[in-house]
């Protein structure tokens, strides 16, 4: 059954949502406040890398399941379903910052036609389902929650195949007719109260938060019992109560995300009286994991006056999102330190950081440098010749903060290496 969704806000949540359900056969608007985003758009362009989005918008503009619109009170009018996919950034005291969420219902609310279920998939504390309500003032509107689980970089592929849809809504008709909306993908669809469905976002990433902090931890106890992380990890993992999913330790964990929603979870827990210890503990080791890092390199170089080549700038591979990238928490240290860096991404081309300076390939980027940091893990990195590097490199060092290189093979062309939890 076709059904006329209306999407608010075109980040890789809202334009991820929009495409996939153009994809399932729905008629979709997208709505923008950025002139320049919605002209691109409606061009078929892709503002961010996001694997099988431009195809899908494409096939979305020609069938005319999905069209963009400048301003969410043009997009409503008609819709069924409005999906709120509005940012949540991080105020200054750590709480999600709601005021996009509440506009974005203002402004729609005298639009809506009465029956038309808000949606929304923004990352908000506990309790803001009702917000979204008094917002939009309407008694006739139902407000449904719909965490989303998008990794960035894969965000259509587990839109499509999610491992669940949770539902959060008073009103059960209403949760049911969201429910339909995914008629096509395979997965277990849960209904809850919108209180559970919020706090179920939030303990998901923080889970998946603890996961990476205690992987980097169990790697520094590797480092000072001389173990192998990744056999220990290899060794975990196989329990299949464990898995071996978000179990590779690295430079610590960054992006839009995680950083956010786990300092939020603790502000939640404790504007409710409970002392989210764990988390800040969590939040702790990865501070540290920084740290760490950079201790690594002052391991076998004095950093002061020196030239530092880090390889990967963005908060993972396969992204150009540099949000909370630990990349630039290490280069951050660095430079604090007196070290010039030199950063190279294959999908980065600028940051906004004193004391670094980004340049165009890998290689120029080890020229003249002490020591080598990678800090992302992109592919490309593992192809690199090491040899031409040995020739333009001051100092023959690298700490391989996500264990992507191979070590031996570094170690004959006479490089000191440096993993994380491995000797
Ligand atoms: C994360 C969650 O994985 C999604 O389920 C969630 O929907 C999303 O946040 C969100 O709240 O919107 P994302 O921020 O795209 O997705 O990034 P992840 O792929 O989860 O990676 C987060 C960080 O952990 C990155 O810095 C990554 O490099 C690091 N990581 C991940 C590791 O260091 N090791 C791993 O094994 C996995």
């Amino acid at each position: 059954m076709t059904s006329t969704i209306a999407v608010i806000g075109t980040g890789y949540v809202g334009l991820t949502t929009g495409a996939c359900f153009a994809h399932l056969g729905h008629c979709v608007i997208c709505a923008d406040i950025v002139p320049e985003k919605i002209d691109q758009l409606q061009r078929g362009e892709i503002p961010i890398h996001e694997a099988r989005l431009e195809e899908l918008v494409r096939v979305g503009l020609d069938s005319g399941n999905l069209t963009f619109v400048l301003g969410a009170e043009n997009a409503v009018a008609e819709a069924e379903f409005v999906y709120l996919c509005v940012p949540t950034p991080q105020s200054a005291d750590g709480s999600a910052d709601l005021s996009y969420l509440q506009a974005a219902a203002s402004e729609i609310s005298a639009k809506l036609r009465p029956g038309t279920i808000v949606v929304n998939k923004s990352t908000v504390p506990v309790g803001s389902t009702l917000l979204v309500e008094q917002a939009l003032g309407r008694s006739d509107i139902p407000v449904v929650s719909n965490p989303e689980f998008l990794r960035e970089g894969t965000a259509v592929d587990d839109f499509l195949n999610p491992d669940r849809v949770v539902i959060g809504a008073d009103d059960h008709a209403a949760a049911g007719r969201v429910a339909s909306l995914h008629l096509g993908v395979r997965a277990p669809i849960m209904v809850t109260d919108p209180a559970s469905a919020e706090t179920c976002k939030y303990a998901a990433n923080a889970f998946l938060a603890t996961k990476l902090s205690f992987t980097n931890a169990i790697a520094a106890v590797c480092e000072a019992v001389g173990a192998d992380v990744n056999d220990v990890l290899l060794g975990m993992g196989y329990d299949h109560r464990i898995g071996h999913e978000f179990l590779r330790p690295g430079p610590g964990w960054g992006g839009s995300c995680f950083p956010k929603d786990s300092k939020a979870i603790i502000t939640i827990a404790e504007d409710a009286g409970y002392d989210f210890s764990l988390m800040r503990g969590v939040v702790a080791v990865n501070e540290e994991q920084f740290d760490r890092i950079v201790g690594k390199v002052e391991s076998v170089i004095d950093v002061d006056g020196t030239t530092v080549s880090v390889l990967g700038i963005a908060f993972k591979a396969n992204t150009d999102d540099t949000r909370e990238s630990p990349a630039l928490e290490v280069m951050k240290r660095l430079v604090a330190k007196g070290a010039k860096v030199k950063a190279y991404d294959p999908a980065v081309t600028s940051v906004e950081l004193d004391g670094v300076e980004v340049v165009g390939d890998a290689y120029s980027a080890c020229e003249g440098a002490s020591a080598i940091v990678i800090a992302t893990e992109w592919d490309d990195f593992k192809w690199l010749d090491f040899d031409r590097i040995a020739d333009v490199v001051t100092a023959r060092n690298v700490v391989d903060a996500r264990n992507l290189l191979d070590r031996g093979a570094l170690r004959r062309r006479g490089f000191t290496y440096q993993g994380v939890g491995r000797n």
